[in-house]
């Protein structure tokens, strides 16, 4: 460890070539999801591959907080349910921490339940949007006794005590809103609808299918999805193998691709088409990632990924392709940032209200590497410097945001200067593991 650094800051120094086999933890948006339905599920759900971040964690505690029974055998967690409308009230707050998906989808469980729940979280939490969910929670008869300006935390719920379906059109494309909604329906009498313009992860109504909820997907003629939950059914618990998530191995694989003479397999990589944007971004930029081994785990698919560094050309990433890569614009910015020509990322602007405001930290981070980039209101545009000469040797904020922090560890692999972040224990929320497996591989991160 570096003397001279802050307790929290960390820094990447240029690497040479990353080799190796790695496995990144279980995908967090299934995680959360299995914790929960399991939660409200009569019997058994077991559960293998769990990502154990914090933000993972605090779904946990809530789903106890409410009388699901959890524990760990061996390498897997067991979660014994309620029965579906059968959630206790919980005896003191929610703490979410850092936890945009967790908070807003148990705002959703739990907001047409007669009961007071109330709902706190860290600073960056704190400044989040949660009308976005409160406003179809009002409709189906859930009172918001608390809120703070623009329906930010902390915040209180009291659910009906009978409530109402909706059919709710998604305003923004956002998996958190729509799983809210449908799990706020999972409680109520009737047909809850959810209407999504623009697709977005399907993890909640494929997971939920699963568990034996009767829930239905339609498209319409102009392709929009509809998508339709029959309420108070029974779940029954089942098994899960969680998926590597590919939002985590989004920061090896950039790295592989910018250091010179890497070569790397990331295995068991989830491939769900509404995950996989980054993938085929690359690609499109010359990146050389080889999908091996494709195949079927417990109704996904996944595949091993092999890396090699490549020349990166610039792109322009369609508007239409963000929702498929919501989480990925940071560290696409950094192999953007290595790229020959332009690289232009449009239709942005739910980057603003993440964990950070992802596109200012990033536009801030690259200026201060030496990195020429444009900030719009919704969109950002990259000029690379393939070999990376004169680049880094920043100091990069980190806001609370565990992606911002890994973006900018991967940068200061391939830059010619050392790149500093002033938060690494942020990316425990996400990715605990992120430092050993970094190493494991050759990066020199202290
Ligand atoms: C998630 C949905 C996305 C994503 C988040 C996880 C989910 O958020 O950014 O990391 O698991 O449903 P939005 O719904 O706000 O787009």
């Amino acid at each position: 460890m570096n003397e001279s650094l802050p307790s929290r800051s960390a820094l990447s120094s240029r690497s040479p070539g990353l080799s190796g086999r790695i496995r990144v933890p279980g995908d967090k948006s299934v995680s959360h999801r299995a914790l929960m339905f399991g939660g409200i599920s009569d019997g058994e759900t077991r559960i293998t591959g769990l990502l154990e971040g914090e933000d993972v964690l605090r779904t946990g505690d809530a789903m106890r907080a409410m009388g699901a029974k959890i524990r760990c055998d061996g390498e897997a967690w067991v979660v014994t349910g309620t029965g579906n409308g059968c959630l206790l009230e919980p005896a003191a707050p929610f703490d979410f921490g850092n936890a945009g998906t967790g908070s807003r989808l148990i705002m959703g469980l739990v907001g047409t339940y007669d009961m007071t729940t109330r709902f706190i979280g860290d600073a960056s939490l704190s400044k989040r949007p949660m009308g976005r969910v409160l406003e179809p929670l009002r409709q189906m008869g859930t009172q918001v006794l608390e809120a703070q300006e623009g329906d930010r935390l902390p915040i209180t719920l009291q659910g009906p005590k009978h409530a109402a379906p909706i059919t709710y059109r998604v305003p923004v494309p956002s998996a958190q809103v729509k799983s809210a909604v449908l799990l706020a329906g999972l409680n109520t009498p009737g047909i809850t609808t959810v209407i999504e313009p623009v697709m977005t992860r399907d993890h909640t109504e494929k997971m939920l299918a699963g568990f034996g909820a009767s829930v239905e997907v339609e498209k319409d003629d102009d392709g929009v999805r509809h998508i339709r939950l029959e309420g108070q059914g029974r779940l029954a618990g089942r098994a899960i193998e969680v998926p590597g998530d590919p939002s985590s191995a989004a920061f090896p694989l950039v790295a592989a691709l910018i250091v010179p003479g890497s070569d790397i397999v990331i295995e068991n990589v989830l491939m769900n088409p509404t995950r996989t944007g980054l993938i085929l971004t690359l690609q499109e930029m010359n990146a050389d990632i080889e999908i091996q081994n494709r195949r079927d785990a417990g109704g996904e698919e996944v595949a091993d990924l092999r890396v090699r560094s490549s020349e990166l050309k610039a792109v322009s990433v369609p508007a239409e392709r963000a929702p498929f890569m919501i989480d990925e614009y940071p560290v696409l910015s950094m192999a953007a940032a290595f790229a020959e020509g332009e690289t232009l990322m449009q239709g942005l602007a739910e980057l603003r209200v993440k964990e950070s405001d992802r596109l200012a930290a990033v536009a801030a981070g690259l200026k201060a590497n030496g990195i020429d980039c444009t900030e719009g209101e919704d969109y950002l545009a990259v000029r690379g410097r393939p070999g990376g000469k004169g680049l880094g040797g920043g100091a990069v904020e980190t806001h609370l945001d565990h992606r911002i922090a890994m973006s900018f560890l991967v940068l200061g692999l391939a830059t010619e200067q050392p790149v500093t972040v002033d938060d690494r224990e942020i990316i425990a929320t996400s990715f605990p593991e992120f430092m050993p497996l970094m190493h494991n591989l050759g990066a020199k991160i202290e």
